[in-house]
């Protein structure tokens, strides 16, 4: 299997028998016809607090309301980024620990989980997937980070990723109620579509929450080819898509992906020794936060 095949390159399926659906697809959503998950409303009570000077105390009373949120911050003050640090157990050191910045990258990450669910079980599946995916890739984004980017960007960056996809599925599903006749494609076509548009789709979609241009730039660009050395976000979010393709956490594993090869391993100054310990931590990483 080619290790590097990025995940866009349409088949010659998609070309002859369905390229219509694809451009059908995209229209739709961007003509706006299809409904969107809001930005949770903590997020954008968290956003607004920072945008008005609020403290972290402010934030932290907030974020303590809402009882997944307290716990997904505290799971994550607690976990490998402060390694070594003891144990934190309330929300307040938690949020200081993290710093204001981090606490909304944080609360913005988690909040996408509500992005991927659906009350149809087929649905529900491939979302549940792509969620892992996106955690572990967010993980690695996390363990990749180099001088110039923040730890917590880089995760909300590998937790967006593929947001476009659940946009697409959202948009295929309702088409197929509309119309079952035409848009009756079959899963592996859909994924086809999937694959081909989510960059773009998540790009768009993202703006709409608006998410820093700086991520939105590595959610469109994370299946390019070449990186140069100012596209350090980018590049850590192909790098560890690939990552959690090679420990099978994906809709495409590639056990055998060489990450040495990958476009983005000489500008994160990869090596053997680097990418074998990054392989056993995100892999440790993606059970903590799990299991936590
Ligand atoms: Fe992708
Ligand atoms: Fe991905």
């Amino acid at each position: 299997m080619d290790n590097l095949v990025p995940e866009s390159t349409p088949t010659d399926a998609t070309r002859q028998g369905e390229i219509t659906l694809v451009g059908v697809i995209e229209a739709e959503i961007l003509a706006g016809n299809v409904e969107l998950p809001p930005l949770p409303k903590i997020a954008l009570k968290v956003r607004e607090l920072i945008n008005n000077d609020g403290d972290l105390k402010d934030i932290a009373a907030l974020i303590e309301q809402d009882p997944g949120y307290a716990a997904a911050i505290l799971r994550y003050a607690n976990s490998v980024a402060f390694a070594g640090l003891k144990q934190v157990a309330d929300l307040s050191t938690a949020t200081q620990r993290l710093g204001l910045k981090a606490v909304e990258q944080t609360v913005l990450a988690l909040s996408a989980q509500e992005a991927f669910t659906s009350d149809n079980p087929e649905e529900e599946r491939i979302l549940s997937q792509l969620w892992d995916h996106s955690l572990a890739t967010a993980l690695g984004a996390r363990r990749l980070t180099i001088k110039g980017v923040s730890p917590e960007l880089a995760f909300l960056a590998g937790l967006l990723h593929d947001v476009g996809k659940v946009i697409v599925l959202r948009c295929a599903s309702d088409l197929r109620k509309q119309n079952p006749e035409r848009f009756n494609f079959s899963d592996l076509v859909l994924r086809e579509f999937l694959d081909e548009l989510h960059c773009r789709i998540g790009d768009q979609f993202l703006e709409s929450w608006n998410i820093p241009a700086e991520v939105r730039d590595a959610v469109r660009r994370h299946h390019d080819t070449e990186f140069g050395a100012d596209d350090l976000l980018p590049a850590i979010v192909s790098c560890a898509d690939l990552v959690a393709s090679k420990l099978g956490v994906s809709l495409h594993p590639n056990p055998d992906a060489h990450l040495l090869e990958c476009p983005a391993a000489e500008i994160l100054h990869l090596d053997d020794v680097k990418v074998a310990n990054l392989l056993i931590d995100v892999e440790d990483d993606l059970e903590n936060f799990k299991g936590a």
